[in-house]
């Protein structure tokens, strides 16, 4: 077994007894450290935005929290048309304070189960969100992604994967453990994180319809961030 994951079992031998919590009750306790404890990430938001083609005029930002991606994706489109899903009040209130004159419309609701206007978007992002789902529900995710996106539509992802199928398959089991201990069934949200390597990452990608999934690379220092960008 490699050191990454003999840090992350001894990790979660520590944190074994702690209570699961949900997702959006997490998120809103932790809104006025967020931003600051997001900001090792400047260099990924950054990028993120310059990846967007040139001339989009609708955007769908997944899982968008305070909209730490969207200040510098409306640094480069001012005028851009953004729609914004999370489930945390706090999280999007910080949003609107931030951008509220934007051409923003903010959703609060669970992005699986949110319908999406059909070809609609020239592009969608989604920043660290999606690293707590299974490759199943992810494909569910993506195809939705794919039908709002217009032909020609551009995905961007940027979140962490498991380095090995041992670590995705340590956090789902140990993510299921505690699942059970909590009583806390499979339809809510908690967050604990349980990503999936970057293999099954694309692969859910293309069993939704994309067509062509590519990993633009990796920021210097980080082997576990990708950058994917996926074309309808
Ligand atoms: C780590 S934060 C990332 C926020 C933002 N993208 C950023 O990089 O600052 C993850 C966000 O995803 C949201 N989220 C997680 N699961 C969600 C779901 N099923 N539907 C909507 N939002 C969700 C959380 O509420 C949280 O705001």
């Amino acid at each position: 077994m490699d050191q990454a994951y003999l840090d992350l079992k001894a990790w979660l031998e520590q944190t074994r007894d702690e209570p699961l919590e949900g997702m959006d009750t997490f998120f809103d306790l932790r809104i006025d450290e967020y931003e600051a404890h997001m900001s090792p990430w400047q260099a990924h938001y950054q990028w993120m935005a310059e990846l967007l083609p040139d001339g989009i005029g609708t955007l769908l930002d997944i899982g968008c929290g305070s909209g730490l991606e969207l200040d510098t994706v409306f640094q480069r489109f001012p005028s851009l048309q953004v729609t914004g899903i999370d489930l945390s009040e706090k999280m999007l209130d910080r949003l609107v304070q931030k951008h509220g004159g934007r051409a923003l419309t903010v959703i609060q609701e669970d992005y699986f189960l949110h319908p999406f206007e059909s070809a609609y978007f020239d592009a969608a992002v989604s920043f660290q969100t999606l690293h707590h789902f299974s490759a199943e529900k992810k494909t569910r995710l993506f195809s939705k992604l794919y039908g709002s996106l217009k032909p020609g539509g551009v995905y961007l992802e940027c979140d962490y994967v498991a380095k090995t199928q041992e670590i995705e398959t340590l956090c789902a089991s140990e993510c299921e453990r505690r699942r059970l201990r909590d009583g806390i069934t499979s339809d809510r949200f908690i967050h604990f994180d349980t990503p999936l390597t970057l293999e099954h990452e694309i692969q859910s990608m293309k069993a939704a319809g994309f067509g062509q999934v590519e990993v633009v690379g990796y920021l210097p220092g980080d082997d576990h961030t990708p950058m994917i960008r996926a074309l309808k």
